[in-house]
């Protein structure tokens, strides 16, 4: 496998032109781009027919949250785009990640249409103990993130969203095949607004299936360059 396919650059910019110029700057050097809430919400789904256009794979980061019946068709719509991977919130429940599947795995007997992976976010972030308590989550963070990560399993999604602390629990709760999504990385120290970071070597070691990259790379001096340097850690890290 070519390690650059484990490279998910986030395409966290507000207008077209600019996603524009960093899908044709960087295809080459990564797998996948992830279109986000900001980015979709200005352009639409015009961005997500650009990038396959220029032959690239899309994962649409709009994390749904809604009942089953709305997600199911909010996914649907998005594998109708042609989206490779998407998202919904573990905590909306067994059976809106279930249907959700199952519409994906219905639509997909439609040889027109390629059947997007389904992943779940567990527990976001920025949320703590303390945050978590506030909304009626009286559970530590790490045990709730695995719960719903076994939860996802369980509901048939291809895997989660997971920060670089938390792959390796990942991977032994729920197994070589689940598919682990990990952001926060960084090169070098630089953190910005991120808490835990770890290098994407350390996180494929650590056993991510894909790192997700946004202002470390765009912020480069080459980010080209450093793509290919990043590629060959990865390459390290896969065959160590
Ligand atoms: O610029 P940076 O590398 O921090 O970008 C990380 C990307 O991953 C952003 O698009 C952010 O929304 C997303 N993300 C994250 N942490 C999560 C889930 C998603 O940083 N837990």
């Amino acid at each position: 496998m070519d390690p650059k396919e484990k490279i998910i650059f986030a395409l966290d910019v507000e207008r077209f032109e600019e996603a524009q110029q960093l899908v044709m700057e960087l295809r080459d050097h990564v797998g996948m781009f992830k279109v986000g809430k900001q980015l979709f919400t200005h352009c639409g789904p015009k961005i997500v027919d650009f990038i396959k256009l220029k032959n690239s794979k899309v994962f649409l980061d709009l994390k749904y949250h809604d009942i089953p019946n709305t997600v199911s068709k909010a996914a649907v719509e998005a594998a109708k785009l042609g989206v490779d991977l998407l998202n919904v919130h573990a905590s909306g429940g067994f059976s809106m990640m279930n249907q959700a599947k199952q519409a994906l795995v219905e639509a997909g007997k439609n040889p027109d249409l390629h059947r997007p992976k389904i992943i779940a976010v567990t527990v976001l972030t920025s949320l703590d103990d303390g945050e978590l308590k506030k909304v009626g989550f009286d559970i530590p963070v790490i045990e709730l993130t695995k719960k719903l990560a076994l939860l996802a399993k369980e509901a048939g999604l291809d895997g989660v969203v997971a920060g670089g602390s938390e792959i390796e629990m990942i991977r032994e709760t729920c197994g070589r095949d689940f598919l682990i999504i990990t952001p926060g990385v960084r090169i070098e120290d630089k953190k910005d607004d991120q808490k835990r970071t770890i290098t994407p070597k350390e996180a494929i070691q650590k056993g991510a299936s894909y790192i997700v990259l946004g202002r470390a790379v765009r912020d480069a001096a080459d980010p080209g360059a450093l793509l290919k340097k990043i590629a060959e850690d990865i390459r390290d890290a896969l065959s160590l």
